[in-house]
């Protein structure tokens, strides 16, 4: 028997983070965050001076990049055995993964990746096309979603407990500009189809949406009868 994928996918600031990662805590599974993977990848063009046309050389880079996610109390990520965790998250990079991340044979090649976790783990993945391309047949597929005002406010606040001082209705701008890219881009992009759990976390604190969610996964493994 295969094992056990809980696919988490969503808009981002969504909460999809958050709610995976203690998902994967109570469950035992690893936790795989395939957007540490493209913002990898776009870390590595940036500091390597590739443009983003280029588009030969972006993918000869990824076929010989190393990506290291390590499930510890850290999350760390590592990239040709440099530990980039924090340098990922910063808004450069936010804005520009969405050149790597619409590349056909580069998502190739972070799929491969993203499938191999599977061979020996059970895993909660997160992302935008998990249950769509990485693992159709996962046994537990959540979209989480929430309204735009909430993720921008979430974000917001993150940013503020870091010492960033940002504007609220920029935030909002940014991420309705993410929408749009992740929802309409041509290669994978973020759909919900009808074999996918809805979550709207708009108005449910993060307990909440853990427990639907480790409910659906009882619900699924009595089904699978084991
Ligand atoms: O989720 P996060 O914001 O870290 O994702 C970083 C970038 O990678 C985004 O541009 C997102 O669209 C892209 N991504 C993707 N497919 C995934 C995960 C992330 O295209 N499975």
């Amino acid at each position: 028997m295969k094992n056990f994928v809980v696919a988490i996918d969503g808009p981002a600031g969504a909460g999809k983070s958050t709610v995976a990662k203690i998902v994967a805590k109570k469950l035992k599974f690893l936790y795989v965050d395939t957007g540490a993977m493209y913002r990898a990848l776009t870390l590595k063009a940036m500091k390597l001076g590739i443009p983003w046309n280029e588009k030969e050389k972006l993918i000869e880079m990824a076929k010989n990049t190393k990506i290291e996610l390590l499930d510890n109390d850290k999350y760390r990520v590592l990239l040709d055995g440099e530990d980039v965790s924090e340098e990922i998250r910063k808004e450069e990079v936010s804005k520009n993964s969405d050149y790597v991340a619409s590349i056909l044979e580069i998502r190739q090649i972070l799929w491969g990746k993203q499938r191999d976790f599977r061979e020996k783990y059970n895993i909660v993945m997160e992302g935008r096309d998990i249950g769509s391309k990485v693992f159709p047949d996962a046994q537990l597929k959540i979209f989480l979603d929430a309204s735009v005002e909430e993720r921008a406010k979430r974000r917001y606040l993150q940013l503020k407990g870091m010492g960033i001082e940002i504007n609220l209705e920029e935030i909002k701008k940014e991420i309705i500009k993410r929408d749009e890219r992740d929802k309409n881009r041509e290669i994978a992009p973020l759909i919900k189809s009808d074999d996918y759990y809805y979550i709207d976390t708009t108005n449910l604190t993060i307990e909440e949406v853990v427990e639907k969610i480790i409910k659906l996964y009882e619900k699924k493994k009595e089904e699978r009868g084991n």
